[in-house]
């Protein structure tokens, strides 16, 4: 099913995207083949923090949060309970989804 994943940037110079995905694909999955900067370290296997997002809608519809990502959240930078990891949320529904500033991780 064709799904639409809204995108919103904590750095506000970055306008809202829009972008169509379909079921199964991850957010980052998404975020990528639209040219969104999104930090992906691990290669998008739950062993880092860096694609850390905000689900600001649609939470419900996503595969439940494992131990191992909990863990990774912790360590990412301002986490909340909106807080996922972009390459573990699989699209069933559509999506919010908030970027943090990737300018954090270029050391600006
Ligand atoms: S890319 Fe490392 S946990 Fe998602």
């Amino acid at each position: 099913m064709p799904r639409t994943i809204k995108f919103l940037f904590e750095d506000n110079s970055i306008p809202d995207q829009t972008c169509q995905a379909i079921d199964g694909d991850s957010v980052l999955d998404v975020a990528l083949d639209h040219g969104i900067e999104l930090h992906h370290n691990c290669g998008a296997v739950c062993a880092c923090s860096t694609c850390h997002v905000y689900i600001e809608n649609g939470m419900d519809s996503l595969p439940e949060i494992t131990d191992k990502e909990e863990d990774f959240i912790d360590r990412a930078i301002n986490p909340t309970l909106n807080s996922r990891l972009a390459c573990q949320c699989k699209i069933t529904e559509d999506l919010v989804v908030k970027i943090p500033d990737q300018r954090q991780f270029n050391g600006h």
